[in-house]
């Protein structure tokens, strides 16, 4: 059965304006979200994907650090993508935004992005959601393209898996569980990514987040 819906930032559509500060603190949002760019080594004249883009700190951020990449965000929640083009409007730059599930739509061209990056996204998705987008990820890379994840890993100790209760209460427990089993890699070599890999982790007051990174497949 296909779900072609989404999960809202925060679980719930009324809590999604609060989104912004509530990352900017748990998350150690700028550290990490800089992690995820530098890893993704964004060249000029790249075309650069952010999937669930939510309120467009990962795409700003992205288009700051290579002004000459053309950035796109993608989200299914046309309210979290109000946020976004306002912030983008503020800050003057040129991010494009599309409203679209990944998992559901063929919203772009194959072969249309260098790099994808994902930040706190796959964990919304149900695992059959995940395979969905992955394959459609896939197609939208060029086969030397790559993609970049940050999201909920694998947890260590018992703080954390106190922690995760709680993501999983907004989240959905369920849906949270490939992350928590570390299966990411093994969802996106499925997918037909090569050298598929979790490339580090970093500890967050909501729990252990890691770094995944996958090749197209001329990578
Ligand atoms: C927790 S927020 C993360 C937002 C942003 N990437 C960040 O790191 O702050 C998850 C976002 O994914 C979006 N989303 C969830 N499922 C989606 C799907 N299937 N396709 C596109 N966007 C989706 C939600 O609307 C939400 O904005």
């Amino acid at each position: 059965m296909h779900e072609h819906s989404y999960v809202p930032a925060l679980g719930f559509g009324w809590l999604t304006r609060f989104y912004d500060p509530l990352i900017a603190v748990t998350m150690r949002e700028q550290v990490l979200k800089g992690r995820l760019i530098d890893a993704a080594r964004i060249a000029p004249g790249h075309d650069v994907l952010d999937v669930g883009c939510g309120t467009g700190t990962l795409a700003l951020l992205a288009k700051t650090r290579q002004p000459r990449a053309r950035v796109v965000g993608l989200d299914g929640d046309p309210a979290v993508l109000a946020i976004a083009r306002r912030k983008i409007e503020r800050a003057g730059a040129l991010v494009e935004l599309r409203e679209g599930l990944a998992n559901a739509e063929p919203v772009f061209a194959p072969a249309s992005f260098d790099r994808v990056l994902t930040s706190l996204v796959i964990h919304h998705l149900t695992s059959e959601q995940k395979r969905e987008a992955l394959a459609a990820i896939r197609r939208w890379l060029r086969p030397d393209g790559e993609l970049h994840v940050l999201d909920f890993g694998p947890q260590e100790g018992a703080f954390a898996s106190g922690v995760s209760r709680v993501i999983g209460w907004f989240d959905g427990a369920h849906r949270l569980r490939d992350n928590w089993d570390g299966r990411l890699p093994a969802l996106m070599r499925e997918a037909g990514f090569a050298h598929a890999r979790e490339s580090g982790r970093a500890l967050t007051p909501l729990g252990s987040v890691s770094f995944y990174e996958a090749k197209g497949l001329a990578g």
